[in-house]
C-alpha cells in the first residue's frame, strides 16, 4: 500500500504558490522548482537507514551515525523533471542520476518514450523518480515500470503538484511506491491538464513557449 506524504511545510507552500502564478518567469521558476525539489527531497528522506561509525573528532573519538551505503539515485522524467535533479543533489550529492525521457502524446494522451539511461548498478539503489507534474498518472506509470524491468526494487516518485486522478492510478499500478506530493489540487481540465494547477511545467522551465 502507498504511503501518500503531503508536504505541509511553509516555505514549500509559499514556493509553489510562487510557481503557480502565471506572471512568474522562466529563470525565477527554474529556481524555485529547484529550491521545492531539495526542501522535498529533506522530507522524502527522512526515514533513510543509518548506520553507526566511529569517528575522531578534534577531542577525541565518537560514534556517529551515516548513510548506510551510497545507495540512492535520482531518475528525472525529461524534460520537466531535469528541473528538480539540482535541488535533490544538494541535499543528496552522492546520488546517481538516470534519466528518462517520455513526452505525453497531446492526442491520445498516452506516454511515448524516447530515452533511458540509467546507473549500471541501479537494481540496488534506491531510487527518487522525480517529476513536477502527476497528471493522469501515464507517465509516471511508465517510467517506474522501466525502472522495475531493469530490476529496481525500491523506489519513491517525487512531484509538485499532483491531480487526485494521477494519484489513484500510481496507487493501483504501483502501490509499494510511497508518494511524495507538494500540493494535491483538484483535477483535470479536458486536456488533461492540472487545475488549477501551474500549466505545462517544461514550457515554463525552459521557456519554450
Ligand atoms: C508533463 C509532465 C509529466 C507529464 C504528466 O510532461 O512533466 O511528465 O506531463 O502528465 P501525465 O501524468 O498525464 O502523464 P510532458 O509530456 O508535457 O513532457 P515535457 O516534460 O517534455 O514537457
Ligand atoms: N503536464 C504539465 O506540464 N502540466 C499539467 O498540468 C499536466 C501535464
Amino acid at each position: 500500500m502507498s504511503k501518500i506524504t503531503i508536504m505541509d511545510h511553509p516555505l514549500i507552500k509559499h514556493k509553489i504558490t510562487y510557481i503557480r502564478r502565471k506572471d512568474t518567469g522562466s529563470k525565477d521558476f527554474r529556481c524555485m522548482v529547484s529550491e521545492i525539489a531539495s526542501l522535498m527531497c529533506y522530507e522524502a528522506t527522512r526515514d533513510l537507514k543509518l548506520k553507526e561509525v566511529e569517528i575522531e573528532t578534534p577531542m577525541g573519538k565518537m560514534m556517529g551515525k551515516e548513510l548506510s551505503g551510497k545507495t540512492l539515485a535520482i531518475v528525472p522524467i525529461l524534460r520537466a523533471g531535469l528541473g528538480m535533479v539540482d535541488g535533490m543533489l544538494s541535499m543528496i550529492p552522492a546520488a546517481k542520476v538516470g534519466h528518462i525521457g517520455l513526452y505525453r502524446d497531446p492526442e491520445t494522451l498516452e506516454p511515448v518514450e524516447y530515452y533511458c539511461k540509467l546507473p549500471a548498478d541501479c537494481d540496488k539503489r534506491e531510487v527518487f523518480v522525480v517529476d513536477p507534474m502527476l497528471a493522469t498518472g501515464g507517465s509516471s506509470v511508465a517510467a517506474i515500470q522501466m525502472l522495475k524491468d531493469k530490476g529496481v526494487k525500491r523506489i519513491r516518485f517525487m512531484c509538485i503538484i499532483a491531480a487526485p486522478e494521477g494519484v489513484e492510478r500510481m496507487k493501483k499500478e504501483h502501490p509499494d511506491v510511497d508518494l511524495y506530493i507538494g500540493a494535491l489540487d483538484e483535477g483535470l481540465n479536458e486536456h488533461a491538464y492540472i487545475v488549477p494547477g501551474l500549466g505545462d511545467a517544461g514550457d515554463r522551465i525552459f521557456g519554450t513557449k
